[in-house]
């Protein structure tokens, strides 16, 4: 089966996005691969530190394997937003597909010398690497009630993200151009800045551009920013809203359930609404 960087380099000749889902469950794992194989999408499943702890690694591993054989799924495994090269080596060794290394905290030239070690490590085992480069704010469990202000300082400088690349050899760069993990209360972000990311990509023409923080990402913007180079896009927030909210309202509305394979179908199903309609977006849908 062709491996992820094969789909990447697809995603970046057709201009479509490969979705990346995070799960932290088995549920939403097998729903998102349902989403993938019924659009015929391939699909990266994604896991940051706290998610692939809870699950395990060899667990997640062992599972997106079950799912690439028994539905034909090109699914690969990404460890997201990895702040230590440790644990990053672990889920090498484990098999993940593919590692993001988020140093966009520390200084340039730290972020660029850690991770060129994850860059070296990986490479020698085929391994896809992700680096950051810019601040993308907030978190994956939040609804903000108040506006979300975007610091012009903390979007992603075209010249520093030319020099990341360069120096480190990353497969792919994430990017702060207004876009934030979590969503507005209003169910919709603020406008991407389309105008950052045309410069960036201007810099950095043949390294594919991901974009974090998917999830209320106005779809229009979305559209836009396939069309200027972003060929992965992470959504998690809105994963975990409908499985959280469906779960909720069922368990409220059915206090004596207590048979799991009942109380978690409605959480599996929006789920699946979700990832597939995601897909469709993203332009994925029949490309395997
Ligand atoms: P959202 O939670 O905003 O979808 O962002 C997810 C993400 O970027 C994971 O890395």
């Amino acid at each position: 089966m062709t491996n992820i960087k094969k789909y990447l380099e697809k995603a970046q000749e057709e201009k479509w996005a490969m979705g990346q889902f995070n799960f932290s469950d088995f549920t939403q794992m097998k729903a998102v691969c349902e989403a993938a194989v019924t659009a015929k999408s391939p699909v990266i499943l994604g896991t940051s530190e706290g998610e692939s702890r809870f699950f395990g690694l060899q667990e997640a591993v062992a599972l997106r394997d079950v799912f690439k054989k028994k539905l034909g799924l090109p699914a690969f495994l990404n460890l997201d937003h990895g702040k230590s090269f440790e644990y990053l080596k672990e889920a090498i060794d484990a098999g993940y597909d593919m590692v993001h290394f988020d140093g966009s905290k520390l200084p340039l030239e730290e972020n660029i010398k850690l991770t060129k070690e994850v860059v070296k490590y990986a490479k020698k085992k085929g391994v896809t690497v992700e680096g950051e480069v810019g601040r993308i704010g907030t978190d994956s469990s939040k609804l903000y009630s108040e506006k979300f202000e975007i610091k012009e300082e903390d979007l992603t400088k075209p010249d520093e993200a030319q020099r990341f690349v360069k120096e480190t050899g990353v497969d792919l760069l994430a990017v702060s151009i207004g876009n934030f993990h979590g969503i507005e209360a209003s169910g919709i972000d603020p406008n991407l800045r389309l105008d950052s990311l045309k410069q960036i990509a201007g810099k950095i023409s043949g390294t594919a551009l991901v974009l974090h923080g998917g999830s209320g990402t106005p779809e229009d913007d979305i559209r836009e920013a396939i069309k200027l180079g972003i060929i992965k896009i992470n959504i998690n927030t809105e994963i975990r809203l409908a499985f959280a909210g469906n779960l909720r309202r069922f368990l409220d509305n059915n206090k004596d359930e207590i048979v799991p394979y009942k109380f978690l179908l409605d959480a599996k199903n929006s789920v699946e609404k979700l990832a597939g309609r995601k897909i469709g977006l993203f332009g994925s849908a029949g490309r395997i």
